[in-house]
C-alpha cells in the first residue's frame, strides 16, 4: 500500500504476484507482461516468449474481471493486441494496446526540439503498427494550429520521421533494455480517458473491421476512448501515398499475426 502524505495523493496500491483474486473486478487492466527487448532484437523477436505469456495473463485476468477493459502494453505490440482479443473473447472496443501516444510523444520531442517549442503545442497523428512500418502523417501535423510543413524544412522532416520509427530501438541501445517510463505514462493515460470518461482523441491499436478499407489486422488508428473503450474509430481521409504506407505497415502486422497463428496450431 503506497499513499504519499509529502506529494499529497491518495492513491492505495496492493501489490501481489501472481494472485489474480486480488485483481477482481477491475474496471480496467494494464497488460505489460514478457520480456523487454535487448540490444539487436526487433520487437518480433519476443513473439514466441511473450505470447504465451500475454495468453495467460489476459485469461486469468478475464476470469477474475469479466467486464474489464484492457490495454496490452507487451511487444509485439500489435500482435499482442491480436493474443490478448483472443484469449480474451471480449468485443473489440475493450482490448486494445497501447503503442501511439508513446510514437507520437517521440515524434512530438524530436519537433519540439529542433523548431524550439514546446511540445505541449505540438499536435500530431500516427499510424499504423507499432514498429518501423509505423506511419507518422505530416499533413496532420501542426504546432499550435500551423502546419508543421511551413515550419520545417522537408529534409528535415523526412530525418525526425525516421528517427521516430526507430525511437524505441534508440532507447534499447541505450539503456540495454525496452523503455519504461514513457510507455507506462502513456498508458496512464489512456486509463484515465477511460475511468473519467474523457472522450480522448489517441491512436491506440484496436482490430479493424473495414476501417481505411482494412479488415482482421490490428494496427494504431485515431480512436475516442471513454467509459466503454474506444467507443469510436476515426477514419481520417488518407492519401494514395498514404494509404500506401499504411497497407505496408499492415501487411507487416500481418505476417507477424501469422506467426503467431502457427504457434498456437
Ligand atoms: C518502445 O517503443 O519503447 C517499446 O515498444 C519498447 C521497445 O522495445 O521498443
Amino acid at each position: 500500500m503506497a499513499e504519499s502524505p509529502i506529494d499529497l495523493y491518495d492513491t492505495r496500491t496492493v501489490g501481489v504476484t501472481g494472485d489474480y483474486s486480488k485483481t477482481a473486478g477491475s474496471s480496467v487492466v494494464v497488460i505489460t507482461s514478457g520480456l523487454p527487448r535487448k540490444p539487436g532484437m526487433t520487437r518480433d523477436d519476443l513473439i514466441e516468449t511473450n505470447a504465451g505469456i500475454v495468453k495467460s495473463v489476459t485469461e486469468q485476468v478475464v476470469a477474475q474481471s469479466p467486464d474489464a477493459i484492457i490495454i496490452i502494453v507487451s511487444n509485439p505490440l500489435d500482435v499482442m493486441t491480436y493474443q490478448a482479443h483472443i484469449s480474451s473473447k471480449f468485443p473489440r472496443t475493450r482490448v486494445m494496446g497501447m503503442a501511439g501516444i508513446l510514437d507520437t510523444a517521440r515524434y512530438r520531442a524530436f519537433l519540439a526540439e529542433e523548431l524550439n517549442v514546446s511540445p505541449k503545442d505540438i499536435q500530431a497523428v500516427l499510424m499504423g503498427g507499432h514498429g518501423d512500418t509505423m506511419v507518422p502523417l505530416p499533413r496532420y501535423t501542426t504546432v499550435a494550429g500551423i502546419p508543421v510543413t511551413e515550419l520545417i524544412d522537408a529534409d528535415k522532416l523526412d530525418a525526425i520521421i525516421e528517427r521516430t520509427k526507430f525511437g524505441g530501438g534508440e532507447l534499447v541501445k541505450l539503456m540495454g533494455t525496452s523503455a519504461w517510463y514513457a510507455p507506462g505514462s502513456a498508458a496512464a493515460q489512456m486509463v484515465e480517458a477511460i475511468v473519467r470518461d474523457q472522450k480522448r482523441v489517441f491512436p491506440v491499436c484496436i482490430k479493424l473491421e473495414g476501417e481505411y478499407g482494412i479488415s482482421d489486422c490490428y494496427l494504431g488508428v485515431p480512436v475516442v476512448l471513454g467509459k466503454n473503450g474506444v467507443e469510436k474509430v476515426i477514419e481520417l481521409k488518407l492519401t494514395e501515398e498514404e494509404m500506401v504506407s499504411l497497407r505496408t505497415s499492415r501487411d507487416h502486422v500481418i505476417e507477424v499475426m501469422n506467426v503467431l497463428d502457427k504457434l498456437s496450431q
